[in-house]
């Protein structure tokens, strides 16, 4: 929303008004669209530290207080009252559904569980032992060949049916990642189960017995579903909308969003955290590890601490160490090695002043790899199942993209720091 308030920048002696937009809630921004034209100036902002890709209604952050909402309820608050499959339909429709329509958008996405069978046959290009992510990225970008027939964006009901097929068909997309990779036989989905039961079915059951979901397993994937499907412009969502910005096959800009996410820095580093954890082994070599997190000549980070917005704590690990606490008490793992030894490094490094002064806490990617093991998820399907929840809130924000008045190609520009200006010599004369 525009005001009367300006920015004025002076340059070489002579001022530049430029208007001051606020939203809702977070930082006020200085629209700059014009500063190019009207100065032949660019801003620099190399990683976007200062600056904001658009204008949303989806998710806010606030990382101060360690606020989530995702449309303006407390992520606190959806965790607690309602299923994965409620917020969804939060994120894509931006309420959330009553009873009626609760039921028939769950019965929606139980018609596109199912994929295409010839979508089958992509995972036997891969290697038995490839990486499930390098499986996601491929298997998803070729169901940009399968559904031609509801591709023009500009269509309210197209968009509609290409969302729900992403909902439905990337938990199927990711156990049949795994149960290739184990060597099972894929498992078709069940209707008579709810989303995340269904998932744990295709993921862990076998055609030899009914496979019976444990219902506190199975809620508190459902909450790690819900804490992680959205989260403002973070990378991977903002891969997704330059992507799409183009006008590309919404499927494949997915798949440009798995790829990113896949990168340690960003949804990878769940599964660099449980590695981390491992590798640190006992509570007696914390004090070395957080001694080379802190030395600038050492490349090693603290995997699932840190982050560019919350300058507190991230309110997904609070609610994440919860879930954590919950499915090993089921399980009988209180005494769970690599959760102590979590608990222990959080306590440390929190108290540690190189952490405080840097305002690095736990992010959402801490715990989540200590409850995806005992839920029983091998460490190279953490970030499979964090791109499954995220696919929502990217294709929320697609539609946000392509259905925003003032949306445009996205096209940033840069800093020459290159060559000069030269000329060719004849080959003879190199
Ligand atoms: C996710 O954007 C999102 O919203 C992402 C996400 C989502 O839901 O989409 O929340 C999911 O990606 C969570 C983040 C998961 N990544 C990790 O846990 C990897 C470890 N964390 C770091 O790589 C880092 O904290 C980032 C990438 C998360 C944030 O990096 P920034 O904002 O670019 O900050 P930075 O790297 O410049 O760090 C600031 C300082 C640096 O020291 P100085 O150069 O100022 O001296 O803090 C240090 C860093 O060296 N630092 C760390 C650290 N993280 C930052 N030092 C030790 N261990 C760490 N984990």
């Amino acid at each position: 929303m525009s005001t009367n308030r300006t920015a004025t920048l002076t340059i070489d002696g002579k001022s530049h008004e430029f208007p001051i937009m606020v939203g809702t809630h977070g930082n006020d921004v200085i629209d700059i669209r014009t500063l190019g034209a009207k100065t032949g100036l660019f801003t620099y902002d190399s990683g976007y530290l200062s600056t904001a890709s658009c204008q949303s209604t989806v998710t806010f952050i606030d990382g101060d207080k360690g606020e989530l909402l995702y449309r303006g309820y407390p992520i606190e608050q959806l965790a607690e009252n309602c299923s994965f499959l409620e917020v969804a339909y939060l994120l894509k429709n931006g309420e959330l559904p009553n009873q009626n329509q609760k039921t028939t958008f769950e019965g929606t996405i139980k018609n596109h569980t199912m994929v295409h069978d010839q979508l089958t046959r992509f995972y036997n290009g891969f290697r038995r032992d490839a990486h499930p992510m390098a499986v996601m990225v491929g298997v998803v970008g070729a169901l940009s060949a399968f559904y031609h027939d509801a591709m023009d964006a500009a269509d309210p009901e197209q968009r509609s049916i290409t969302i729900n097929r992403i909902i439905a068909k990337l938990p199927t997309i990711v156990a049949m990642a795994y149960k290739y990779n184990t060597g099972q036989p894929f498992m078709y989905p069940r209707n008579n189960l709810d989303y995340t039961a269904n998932f744990m079915h295709m993921m862990f059951g076998t055609p030899c017995e009914e496979y019976v979901p444990n219902p506190v397993l199975t809620h508190a994937l459902d909450t790690i579903f819900t804490l992680h499907a959205d989260h403002e412009q973070n990378a991977s969502t903002s891969t997704v909308r330059l992507a799409g910005s183009s006008g590309a096959n919404p499927y494949a800009c997915v798949s440009a969003g798995i790829a990113c996410l896949w990168g340690p820095a960003h949804g990878g580093a769940n599964e660099a955290c449980l590695k981390m954890l491992e590798e640190i082994g006992d509570v007696s070599r914390v004090g070395e590890y957080i001694k080379r997190a802190k030395d600038k000549n050492d490349s090693f980070k603290l995997m699932g601490f840190g982050h560019r917005v919350y300058k507190n704590f991230d309110p997904r690990a609070k609610l994440m160490g919860k879930v954590c606490a919950d499915v090993l008490a089921e399980l009988g793992l209180e005494n769970d090695g690599m959760f102590k030894l979590a608990k222990e490094l959080e306590k440390i490094a929190l108290e540690d002043e190189y952490f405080v002064e840097k305002k690095l806490y736990p992010n959402v990617d801490f715990y989540s790899g200590i409850v995806q093991k005992a839920l029983g998820i091998p460490t190279s399907m953490f970030t499979c199942i964090f791109a499954l929840a995220r696919s929502i809130g990217w294709m929320t924000q697609w539609e946000e993209m392509i259905t925003d008045p003032e949306y445009k190609i996205g096209r940033p520009r840069q800093l020459y720091v290159g060559a000069a200006r030269r000329t060719v010599k004849p080959l003879s004369q190199r």
